[in-house]
């Protein structure tokens, strides 16, 4: 297996709850290298831009309505498989279907507030990498 790095954001419902510590700290636990962050809050077009694939779908207006609500953090998480290792550690997109002790079985409080964000596949995390950040900032 190889290193990875994939693409993380702390979403506005746990940015807003204080919940960043937390998430933080269950990161760290995990295992992971946080090789860029910052806090951010983006335009509902930056927030469509990001999530274009989902475009077509009928939660599209309510996801970037909801993503561009408040403050974010965005990562750049390194670890060991690191794209599927983060997709465990977030546990599955909607709560009630995550398992306990994943973060969004914990702390999620819908399929919409779910805490967190992680790419799905090698080529989701360069494009949404390279989305947030410039080279500069991932030596
Ligand atoms: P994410 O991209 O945020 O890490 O979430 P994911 O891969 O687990 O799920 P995805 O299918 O990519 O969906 C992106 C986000 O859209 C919201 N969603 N709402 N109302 C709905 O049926 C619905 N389905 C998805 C979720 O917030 C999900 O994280
Ligand atoms: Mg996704």
């Amino acid at each position: 297996m190889a290193i990875e790095r994939t693409f993380a954001i702390i979403k506005p419902d746990a940015v807003a709850a204080g919940q960043q510590g937390e998430i933080l700290a269950r990161i760290q636990k995990a295992g992971f290298k946080i090789v860029a962050m910052k806090s951010m809050r983006l335009t509902k077009e930056e927030a469509g831009g990001f999530y274009a694939v989902h475009k077509a779908r009928p939660f599209f207006g309510e996801l970037t309505d909801f993503m561009s609500s408040g403050k974010i953090i965005a990562m750049v998480l390194e670890a060991e498989n690191g794209i599927l290792k983060w997709r465990d550690t977030m546990g599955a997109t909607d709560p009630k279907k995550a398992s306990p002790g994943t973060i969004r079985h914990d702390l999620g409080t819908g399929i919409g507030t779910n805490c967190t964000h992680g790419s799905d596949a090698p080529e989701t995390a360069a494009f949404e990498i390279s989305y947030f950040f410039a080279g500069m900032e991932l030596i």
